[in-house]
Order: structure tokens, then C-alpha cells, then sequence
């Protein structure tokens, strides 16, 4: 998307190439008349170019033009300190972590790692203060207001919220908000996966564990009417639901972004992380709600993990890629950075897409339960992939090279209807990337090469035009 200065510039060129002709002509002919006439032209393009001097074709949105707003408490924080830890760049990422109180002892000195807390403005001096259905989230969504007052926003375009419990992937993040023109007023992020959190709260805002964000011209707009919306609304219990009307009411939707997850869910998260829709990964959240990401390791452990393949490429985080080996009709696919897939069938990517339903919803009852489709999991060994999980990142020369290893036995006999041919001896999958960035919405083809032994290797590639991936 080509910016509005983009044009500006264009015109402007265009301006002086006409204000250059004019005046050979001039020149040429030396006609006192045609001289006055020309004149004209030549002003308005003086005006024109003057005008894009003073606004100078803007650098692209960069980290630095990021203001994260954090949320958290002083009570859940000796649990949650991993998870901001894991992807906070010490004098890179700017922002604050906001508190109810000073934080305990044993966290002073406050460690330079993390983002710098502070504690929220008391506001029980509101007028409205008794008769607020959650101040826990009042307090959390003035937040932005307590970060708009310590003036630190010289050069933001955006802010950007989240909890203490979020995972933010904040290269993805720039170049998800790159896209969009930071002058005009934004709210960007997602809903819940769960129909029914939709239904109760609403399909129109922007969950705020999944972290959103907000151009600063919206900032700016909202933080002086701020106080006054939630006075209008006092009697909305959730947060980010108050946010949604706010922002509504100053005449802006949110606008959805696939990236964003609020994992409003239980139990097992691996068939949803690894079918990950081909977006940037742009956030995930509720880690104590749900299993630890990888077996055998424990909940911090497995964020930290996911992270080493992170800060090496985020623009693959989780992108699928599907490749076929025809001699033993078996199907790879790879959730990039977190698991690789062998099923001893052929299968479309159309069908894989539908992530595996190893998690159950966030609130009980009947269904349908999700925003998307699933696969059930399945006991035949036609349907049933072989599963392996991210072992190790490196970095080559010209390349990455991903590690995934099996860490249970499938248990099942071959898949007889297909090949027949058992891919119990692998062992573990090497996938082989470009050191270059993936665009954002691009799907990547790739090759299998098996010659029979322990370990599989896939490399990922260009699709060819016209491949079809099934
Ligand atoms: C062009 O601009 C100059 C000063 O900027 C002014 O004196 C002149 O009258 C203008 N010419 C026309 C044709 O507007
Ligand atoms: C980000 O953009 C600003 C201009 O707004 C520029 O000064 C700065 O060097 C850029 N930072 C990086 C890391 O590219
Ligand atoms: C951040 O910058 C400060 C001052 O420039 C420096 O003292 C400190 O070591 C830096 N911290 C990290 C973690 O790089
Ligand atoms: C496979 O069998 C082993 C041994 O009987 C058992 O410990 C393991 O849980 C089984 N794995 C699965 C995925 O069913
Ligand atoms: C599949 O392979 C197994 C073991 O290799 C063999 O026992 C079975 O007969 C084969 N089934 C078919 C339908 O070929």
C-alpha cells in the first residue's frame, strides 16, 4: 500500500518536469506573453514542492515508534515476570508495566530486563469510584491515560496494550502496523476463538489479553474523553469491552488482525499452534489457563523455548508449510518454529488448515464452540499424524535450520489403505529456511528429502506458479 506521501511526491516530481518544460520554452520562444501565462504554473508548483519539503517522506514504522501500555498486578507478578521477560528488549521496546501497588522485596532492585513499573494513578476519587462494576479493570484501562500523562511520546505512532500474560511478537507487530497509515485513527486487534466469550462480551472489539493497538491520533482523542466513557459506562464488568464502546462512540471499529490470539481455552494448545493461519504470529496469552506448549517442559520453560525460535525469524513463527513425498504417500507439514507433522496419507492443504481439536473451549456447554474449524483428533492411523515438537534453531551462512524430534511413540499400526509404509523410523525433521524475511501473507511451498533413515529433511521454498499443494 503505497502511502499518501508516496504521492505527494510523485506529484511534486511531475511538477517540476512541467516547470522545467515551461521554462525551455520560455527560452526558446522568449515570448513576454507566454512568459506570464507560464508564471502561473511555476507558482503553484513552487507551493506544491515547498509543501512536501516541510513534510519529508516519513521512515517506515519501526519498534522505536511503539508504546507498549502493560498491565499486571503486584500479586500475580512473581508467576508472570517470565512471560514479559521473554520478549521485552531492555532500551529497544519502549513502555511501562502497570501496577495496583509497589511491587514485593524480592523483585528490588527492579531488574533492567524488564520494563520499568509504575503504579497507576489512584482513582478513587472518581465521582463515579462506587459505583463501578470492576475497578480492578478500570484501574488497568486508565492505564493509558497514566502512560499519555508521563510524556514520553515523543515520535510514537502507536500504543500498544497488553497483559502481564501476554506473548507479544513485536517484529510482526511493526510490520503488521506498517501497513496501516499511523495519521488516521485505528484500533486493531482481534476477537475470542470462543463463540460464547463473543456472544457474552462481542464480536466488535478487541480482546485485550490478545493486545491491540491504537493510533496515537485515536490515543490523543480518547485519552481526553477518557474518565468521561467510563462514567457513561460504569456498570460494563470487563475492560476491554469498555475500550470497544469508548472507541465507538468516537466513531471507530476495531479492525481484526488473524495474528492476535487471546486463547480463550483449555487443555492442550498443539493442534491450534500448529495450524496457524499463514499471518504473521502477532501475539498468544492465557499460558496458565492452558497446558505447557511443549511436553515435558513447564510453562515458563516452554514460552521460553518457543522464544529461541522467535527471536531468529519471526516472520515464519508458525507458518504452515505442506509438501508431499509420492513414492510413500505420506504428507509433511511444518508449524514453523513450533511442531512438524508426518500422516501417512496424502492430504490437501485445504484440509489441514483446520487446526486438530486437541483443546477444549473456554466456557462449558454445547456447541459449536470455536470461530474456526476443526479436525477431530483421530485414532486411525490414516488420520492420526506422527507428531514432532521444536528441539533447536541455527543459524547458517545463507540459511536456518530448524529442529523438530518425536517425543512419544504413535502407537499405531501403518496406515494400509495408503502406502502401508510405517513412519515410525523417523526419528526427527530438519527443516531447511531462507535467512530472508517471509511476507506476511504468502504461503511457502517446500521439498521433502528421506532416504529411509532417522531423520527427515524439508526445505522450504518459493511456490512454484500455479503448485497445487495436495
Ligand atoms: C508568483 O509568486 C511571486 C512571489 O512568490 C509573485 O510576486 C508573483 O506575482 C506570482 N506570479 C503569479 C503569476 O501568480
Ligand atoms: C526508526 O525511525 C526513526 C525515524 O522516525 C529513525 O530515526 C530511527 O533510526 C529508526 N530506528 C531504526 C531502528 O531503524
Ligand atoms: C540500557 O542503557 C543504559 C544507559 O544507556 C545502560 O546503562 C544499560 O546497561 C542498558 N541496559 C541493557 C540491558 O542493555
Ligand atoms: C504409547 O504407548 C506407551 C507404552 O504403552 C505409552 O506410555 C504412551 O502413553 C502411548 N502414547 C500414546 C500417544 O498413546
Ligand atoms: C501392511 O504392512 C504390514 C506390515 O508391514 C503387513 O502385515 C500388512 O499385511 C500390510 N497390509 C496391506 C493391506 O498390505
Amino acid at each position: 500500500m503505497p502511502s499518501p506521501t508516496y504521492h505527494a511526491n510523485i506529484f511534486c516530481k511531475y511538477l517540476v518536469i512541467l516547470g522545467l518544460i515551461s521554462l525551455f520554452s520560455i527560452l526558446f520562444f522568449y515570448n513576454l506573453a507566454y512568459i506570464s501565462s507560464q508564471s502561473l504554473d511555476r507558482n503553484i508548483s513552487t507551493i506544491k514542492c515547498q509543501e512536501s519539503l516541510l513534510h519529508p517522506k516519513e521512515a517506515t514504522t519501526n519498534l522505536s515508534h511503539l508504546m507498549f501500555v502493560l498491565a499486571g498486578s503486584s500479586r500475580t507478578w512473581k508467576n508472570r515476570r517470565t512471560y514479559i521477560e521473554s520478549w521485552w528488549r531492555p532500551n529497544v521496546t519502549r513502555g511501562n508495566l502497570f501496577l495496583d501497588m509497589e511491587p514485593s522485596k524480592e523483585f528490588r532492585p527492579w531488574s533492567p530486563t524488564l520494563p520499568p513499573f509504575r503504579i497507576n494513578e489512584d482513582f478513587k476519587k472518581l465521582r463515579i469510584y462506587p459505583k463501578l462494576a470492576n475497578p480492578v479493570h478500570v484501574r488497568i484501562y486508565r492505564s493509558i491515560l497514566d502512560t499519555y500523562r508521563l510524556k514520553q511520546d515523543d515520535g510514537v505512532r502507536w500504543y500498544v496494550m497488553g497483559d502481564d500474560d501476554s506473548l507479544l511478537f513485536v517484529d510482526n507487530i511493526v510490520d503488521m502496523l506498517s501497513k496501516y497509515d499511523h495519521t488516521k485513527k485505528h484500533y486493531i486487534g482481534t476477537f475470542s476463538e470462543t463463540i460464547k466469550s463473543n456472544v457474552r462480551f462481542s464480536f466488535d472489539m478487541a480482546y485485550g489479553g490478545a493486545g491491540y493497538a491504537l493510533s496515537y491520533p485515536l490515543v490523543k482523542a480518547l485519552v481526553t474523553k477518557l474518565d468521561e466513557c467510563i462514567e457513561r459506562y460504569h456498570f460494563i464488568w470487563a475492560g476491554d469491552q469498555l475500550q470497544s464502546f469508548c472507541l465507538a462512540d468516537l466513531g471507530v471499529d476495531v479492525t481484526h488482525e488473524k495474528g492476535f490470539h487471546q486463547i480463550d481455552l483449555h487443555s492442550d494448545l498443539s493442534g491450534l499452534l500448529s495450524s496457524h493461519p499463514t499471518a504473521p504470529l502477532l501475539s498468544l496469552h492465557h499460558f496458565e489457563s492452558v497446558a505447557p506448549l511443549f511436553p515435558d517442559m513447564n510453562r515458563p520453560g516452554s514460552v521460553l523455548h518457543i522464544m529461541k525460535a522467535a527471536n531468529v525469524d519471526q516472520s515464519r513463527m508458525l507458518q504452515p508449510s505442506i509438501c508431499h513425498v509420492r513414492a510413500s504417500k505420506w504428507t509433511f507439514s511444518v508449524s514453523w518454529g513450533y511442531s512438524a507433522h508426518i500422516y501417512e496419507s496424502i492430504f490437501p492443504r485445504s484440509y489441514l488448515k483446520r487446526p486438530i481439536e486437541t483443546f477444549r473451549p473456554w466456557l462449558k456447554g454445547r456447541p459449536p464452540f470455536y470461530m474456526f474449524n476443526t479436525r477431530p483428533v483421530s485414532r486411525d492411523p490414516c488420520e492420526a499424524p506422527h507428531w514432532f515438537f521444536f528441539d533447536s534453531v541455527e543459524q547458517e551462512k545463507e540459511r536456518v535450520v530448524t529442529s523438530y524430534t518425536r517425543k512419544f511413540p504413535r502407537n499405531m499400526t501403518s496406515c494400509s489403505f495408503s502406502g502401508n509404509i510405517s513412519a515410525d523410523p523417523v526419528v526427527s525433521i530438519r527443516v531447511f529456511s531462507p535467512k530472508t524475511a517471509k511476507e506476511g501473507r504468502k504461503v511457502e511451498c517446500c521439498d521433502v528429502e528421506y532416504d529411509g533413515a532417522d531423520v527427515a529433511n524439508m526445505r522450504l521454498r518459493d511456490c512454484r506458479r500455479d503448485e497445487i499443494i495436495a
